[in-house]
């Protein structure tokens, strides 16, 4: 049987509002498996972004818990929330990936420098990864140097190095034309292969329908839609 890679048990996540408390889910209870490619759908404001970040720890749930790995991660401290993020978790947001002072190879490497491995072999799996991503001859461009779809490219190919087993995604493609977006979306696929799990958020129907299943978030409620 596929691992449960990540898990939720009853999660609730409730803003407040100028005093009204909007509840973007509750009792939401989610298994994802190890190499699932999942798309979270549902219109602007549902609760998509709430939903990643809590998945990556980046944010307290009003009730529930989340199991990563087979593990209750509420009574993590701050420390051991960053080093499960960044054993298990990577992140691509719509924008603003990439650390602006550092150039694209830097940027692909930073997962890999943090991690401690050594300068020249994080350089070589960089090389190698950018190539991938065909994205190579922009190595030595800063973030504001390269296109949006350059940049995503970049920022996937940093998620990839990473090796992680979870790749978190809001809107990845939001930004890029239909093309550059198959072509991040063929990324997943890859990930997928190698067993990564990939949750991305998209508003992009084709892509959506591309995935393993959907998660459709509105008024409240998720439910899991078959892609195909
Ligand atoms: N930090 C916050 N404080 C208060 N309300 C928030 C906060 N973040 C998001 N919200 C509200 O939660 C709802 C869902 O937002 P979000 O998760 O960004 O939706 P989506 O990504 O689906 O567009 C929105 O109504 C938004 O205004
Ligand atoms: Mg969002």
């Amino acid at each position: 049987m596929t691992k449960i890679l990540i898990e939720t048990i009853n999660l609730k996540k409730t803003y407040r509002h100028s005093n009204v408390n909007v509840t973007l889910f509750n009792n939401l209870n989610l298994k994802i498996k190890q190499g699932d490619l999942v798309a979270l759908v549902g219109p602007s404001g549902s609760g998509k972004s709430s939903l990643l970040h809590l998945l990556a720890l980046l944010d307290e749930p009003t009730k529930g818990d989340i199991k990563i790995n087979d593990v209750y991660t509420k009574k993590f401290t701050d420390e051991k929330k960053d080093e499960t993020r960044r054993k298990n978790i990577s992140i691509i947001f719509q924008d603003n990936n990439l650390l602006n002072d550092f150039n694209a190879i830097e940027n692909v490497m930073m997962p890999l420098i943090i991690k401690g491995e050594n300068l020249v072999n994080a350089k070589k799996k960089a090389q190698t990864i950018l190539k991938a991503v065909k994205i190579l001859e922009r190595s030595l461009h800063f973030p504001k140097e390269l296109s949006g779809g350059e940049q995503q490219r970049v920022a996937i190919a940093r998620a990839l190095i990473a090796e992680t087993n979870l790749v978190l995604a809001d809107e990845p493609t939001g930004n890029l034309d239909f093309k550059t977006s198959l072509e991040i979306f063929s990324y997943f696929l890859k990930l997928k292969k190698l067993k990564k799990t990939i949750i991305f958020a998209t508003h992009n129907r084709e892509l959506a329908n591309r995935a393993d299943y959907k998660l459709l978030i509105s008024n409240g409620d998720i439910k899991r839609v078959n892609a195909r």
